[in-house]
């Protein structure tokens, strides 16, 4: 999970044929009036983690494949798709504040579907506190989307799917990625942790992993359709048990995936230190395909936090880990979530932390305030802590963590890498790109478009969250 990041899913159109938006009727939804062969279009806007990122790439292949277009401005659709995360309260606020603008005469002719976490997490009183709703389900439903539209094509008001009881994984027979270059690619679904501050085993049901001969098969079409870095999806992606014939183990995966010809690079996210064995870091020092980068969160550096979050292992333990990654050959870049403010977290527990930064010197952290969720059993734990030492506590960590990325990344100056160039630069001629350790990079050239070629930077500059660099 790591990084949140807020996608309106609008770069698709740039390779989808835009189509006019349908005409509205005034006396039913248009899904349900559109006629046949009519232009009808859908809009959908993501929150939250990758894995929602891709959900939606998912969602957007089913619609077009039932003849929908998609639309960059959600007043101008027929149907709207909020794809909702709720891992902190504030994220889950905001759909609501989204769904505020379709009550009225703005949302009488639409369709208005809110999917994932907080479809799964709210369930039927999404309808109660915003009617003008016709569809919610959650991420673990996703199998049942294509009966639910047909359901609200033949006239149904309102729909629902929220299993969790669910043994399937999300497969759809069109994907539509948004990325030319670099594919999502879901392995396991869900999670079986209980980690004591999270909702998401609620939201996104158990775990249920995708067979090796299924996810390999997709990455073969991905690599003929020119796509050249595969990132492997999951909740606690490490713990992929391959329910088919071969019974290949994550690392076995992983390796598999590097070996199809045309796959130049291949993440994963996100690993559980307690799942993170010795063979993960064997294959990422034999492969040179696979990325030199892991994301492990930690949570926090006490023993005792750690405890109380139940996430199975003492700070001890996770340096063990750290200490492998660090003993490969080649130099693996570790990126980490943490929490602050867990109920009861004293000021030495919150050192603890501070000094695990010390010690791990992580490249990268995301870092959140901890977030009371339903149905956590973190939810009423007493000692919560004010809303301003949380903020005090995340800025002095923010802080600190600042200070290591600018010296580690001060130390690349002069060195070369791969960058895999995935964006423009705000001026003419400015490109940026990720090393295989997922480092940005920004660098100059005048060249027409490099976007999804890899080119070799040197560093001449460095930031605490990216490198400046020049071609070589
Ligand atoms: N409050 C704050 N942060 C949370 N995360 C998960 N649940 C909560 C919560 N209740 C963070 C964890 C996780 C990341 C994706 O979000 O650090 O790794
Ligand atoms: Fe949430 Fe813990 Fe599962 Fe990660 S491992 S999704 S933090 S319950």
């Amino acid at each position: 999970m790591g990084n949140s990041v807020h996608v309106p899913l609008e770069s698709l159109l740039g390779r989808i044929p835009a189509q006019p938006a349908a005409p509205h009727s005034r006396s039913a939804p248009a899904l349900a009036s559109g006629t046949p062969g009519s232009a009808r279009s859908f809009h959908i806007e993501t929150f939250g983690c990758q894995m929602n990122v891709h959900d939606s790439e998912k969602v957007a292949g089913v619609l077009l494949e039932r003849g929908y277009s998609l639309v960059a401005d959600p007043l101008a659709a027929d149907v709207v798709f909020y794809n909702t995360c709720s891992i902190r309260e504030k994220a889950a606020q905001k759909v609501f504040s989204r769904l505020g603008q379709f009550r009225g005469p703005a949302g009488r002719d639409k369709i208005i579907g809110v999917l994932g976490c907080v479809a799964q997490q709210e369930g039927e009183e999404i309808f109660e506190r915003a009617p003008w709703v016709s569809l919610v389900c959650g991420s673990a439903s996703y199998r049942r989307l294509p009966d639910l539209l047909a359901q609200l094509e033949s006239g149904n008001r309102r729909v629902m799917g929220l299993d969790t009881d669910t043994d399937e994984t999300f497969e759809t027979e069109i994907t539509r990625r948004d990325n030319p270059f670099r594919a999502y690619l879901t392995i396991i679904e869900g999670c079986d942790k209980a980690c004591s501050y999270c909702v998401v085993p609620f939201t996104r049901g158990p775990e249920r992993s995708r067979s090796s001969d299924s996810v390999l098969r997709e990455v073969r079409e991905l690599a003929a359709l020119g796509y050249s870095e595969i990132q492997l999806l999951g909740q606690t992606v490490n713990s992929y048990r391959d329910p088919g014939a071969r019974a290949m183990t994550f690392a076995e995966l992983l390796l598999a995936v590097a070996d199809v010809p045309g796959i130049r690079r291949v993440r994963f996210t996100t690993s559980h230190p307690r799942d993170f064995g010795p063979d993960i870091v064997a294959a990422i020092d034999s492969h040179p395909a696979l990325c030199d980068h892991v994301h492990l969160p930690v949570q926090s550096g006490s023993t005792g936090v750690l405890q109380r979050m139940c996430r199975t292992y003492t700070r001890e333990q996770y340096l063990e880990k750290i200490s492998m990654i660090r003993s490969a050959r080649r130099p693996i870049s570790i990126s980490t979530d943490i929490i602050v403010g867990f109920p009861g977290e004293d000021e030495q527990e919150f050192s603890e932390t501070l000094s695990l930064l010390d010690l791990v010197q992580f490249d990268q952290i995301f870092s959140f305030k901890f977030s009371p969720r339903p149905h956590t059993a973190a939810e009423h734990l007493d000692d919560a802590l004010p809303e301003e030492e949380q903020g005090r506590r995340l800025a002095a960590l923010q802080e600190r963590q600042r200070e290591i990325q600018l010296r580690r990344n001060a130390a690349l100056a002069g060195q070369s890498f791969e960058v895999l160039v995935d964006n423009r630069g705000h001026k003419p001629g400015q490109w940026s790109g990720r090393t295989s350790s997922n480092r940005v990079v920004n660098f100059s050239s005048p060249h027409p478009s490099l976007l999804g070629q890899y080119v070799e930077v040197r560093v001449t500059q460095a930031g605490p969250n990216s490198l400046l660099g020049e071609l070589v």
